[in-house]
C-alpha cells in the first residue's frame, strides 16, 4: 500500500484552531476587579496541579482510598484529599479569599493566614466523579465564587447564599483533554490545557448544543416518580425523536458533554425523603449558573436550582439540568 504522508504542517503540533490568548489575559480583559481576577487565576493554577496529579496518579501512589470517611459518609479517595488541599492552599495564597466551603469538609474553611478584609467566597467540589478515579475515566473540579454578605468569619450564612448570587462559576474536566469552563454573566468559554501548562481559549461564548441525549442512572428506576417514568419512557420510545443514553457517572463530564453536544442530565430526589444525590452548593449551583448563561436551565423538580435558599452546607437536592428545551419537554410531560 501507499505510505502515509503527513501534511506539511502537522495540525497536531501547531496552535491552529486555538486562539493564542492565554486564559489569564483573556479573562482579565473582561473582569474589572483585579481581586476577582486573582481568585480565578488561583483556581486555574490549582486545576493545573490537580490535572497533573490525576494523569500521574498510578505512578505517584495517588490511587485508592485514604482510610477516612468524609462528611458525606463516603470513603475519601487519596485524590479527593489531594485536590481539596491543593485548592485550599492555592486560594489561601491569593490572599483574596475571605472564606471557602468544600464538599470534603464539614464546616467553614478559613484561608491560612486568614484574610478578614478579603471579599470573596469560593465553594468547590474538589474532585467530582470519585468512583471513576481508579479506572481512568473523566473526573473534574467544580467551583463557584460569591461575595461575602458580612465580615463575620464564623457566619455560615456567607456560604449559604442562593445560586443566583454567584459572580462566576466553572469547572475543569480532566478528560482526554483537560478543559476549563469559566462562566460569568453573558460569557462562558472553554480553555484547553496545553503541554506547556497554559490554558488556551478554545471555544468562546458556548451555548448548549441540540443533540438528543439523556444522562440518567436508570438503576434507580424503582425510586422514580410516575412523572419521571413517563418522561424517560417517552425519551426511550422515539416519539420525541431518536434519543441516545450516555451516563459517565461523573456529573462534571456528563454536564460538559451535554453542554457541547446537547442533552439533559437528571438525578431525581428520592420521592419518599425528598433528598437527592447531588450537593446544592458544590455541584448543582455552579453548574446551574453555567446552564443559565448558555441557553440551558436547571431545576430540582419544583423550582429553579438558583432560587433555592440553602439550609445546610451539604444539602442534597434533585437535579434536572441541560438545554432549556429538554428541561421544558420534561415539564410538559410529567
Ligand atoms: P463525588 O465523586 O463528588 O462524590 O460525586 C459523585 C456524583 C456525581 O459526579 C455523579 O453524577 C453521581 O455521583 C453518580 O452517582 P451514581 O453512582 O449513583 O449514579
Ligand atoms: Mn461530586
Ligand atoms: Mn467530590
Amino acid at each position: 500500500g501507499e505510505l502515509y504522508e503527513p501534511e506539511e504542517e502537522n495540525p497536531m503540533l501547531g496552535w491552529r484552531g486555538a486562539s493564542r490568548y492565554y486564559s489569564k489575559e483573556y479573562i482579565d480583559s473582561f473582569i474589572e476587579d483585579s481581586n476577582l481576577q486573582e481568585v480565578i487565576s488561583s483556581i486555574s493554577t490549582a486545576c493545573k496541579t490537580i490535572s497533573n496529579s490525576v494523569r500521574l496518579a498510578g505512578i505517584n501512589d495517588l490511587l485508592g482510598k485514604t482510610g477516612d470517611i468524609n462528611v458525606q459518609g463516603e470513603k475519601v479517595e487519596k485524590l479527593d484529599e489531594f485536590a481539596n488541599n491543593t485548592l485550599i492552599n492555592q486560594l489561601s495564597k491569593s490572599k483574596k479569599v475571605f472564606m471557602m466551603g468544600s464538599e470534603e469538609i464539614e464546616s467553614i474553611i478559613l484561608p491560612q493566614p486568614e484574610n478578614p478584609n478579603a471579599e470573596y467566597i469560593v465553594v468547590f467540589d474538589p474532585l467530582d466523579g470519585s468512583s471513576n478515579i481508579d479506572v481512568s475515566i473523566s473526573i473534574g473540579t467544580i467551583f463557584a465564587i460569591y461575595k461575602k454578605i458580612n465580615s463575620n468569619q464564623q457566619d455560615v450564612d456567607n456560604l449559604l447564599q442562593k445560586g443566583n448570587q454567584i459572580l462566576a462559576s466553572g469547572y475543569t474536566v480532566y478528560g482526554s483533554s483537560t478543559v476549563l469552563c469559566l462562566s460569568i454573566p453573558n460569557k462562558t468559554s472553554l480553555f484547553t490545557l496545553s503541554d506547556n501548562q497554559e490554558f488556551f481559549l478554545t471555544t468562546e461564548n458556548i451555548v448548549h448544543g441540540d443533540s438528543k441525549v439523556y444522562s440518567i442512572n436508570e438503576s434507580n428506576w424503582n425510586k422514580f416518580t410516575k412523572g419521571n417514568k413517563l418522561w424517560v419512557n417517552k425519551l426511550r420510545s422515539g416519539e420525541l425523536g431518536k434519543y441516545t443514553a450516555r451516563y459517565v457517572g461523573s456529573l462534571v463530564a456528563d454536564f460538559h458533554r451535554n453542554l457541547i453536544k446537547g442533552g439533559v442530565f437528571a438525578y431525581p430526589a428520592d420521592p419518599k425523603s425528598g433528598i437527592g444525590r447531588l450537593r446544592l452548593i458544590y455541584e448543582c449551583n455552579p453548574l446551574a449558573f453555567i446552564a443559565k448563561q448558555t441557553k440551558g436551565r436547571a431545576t430540582d423538580e419544583s423550582e429553579d436550582i438558583l432560587d433555592i435558599k440553602p439550609s445546610a452546607l451539604h444539602q442534597r437536592v434533585g437535579l434536572y439540568i441541560g438545554g432549556k428545551e429538554e428541561i421544558d419537554i420534561r415539564e410538559k410531560i410529567i
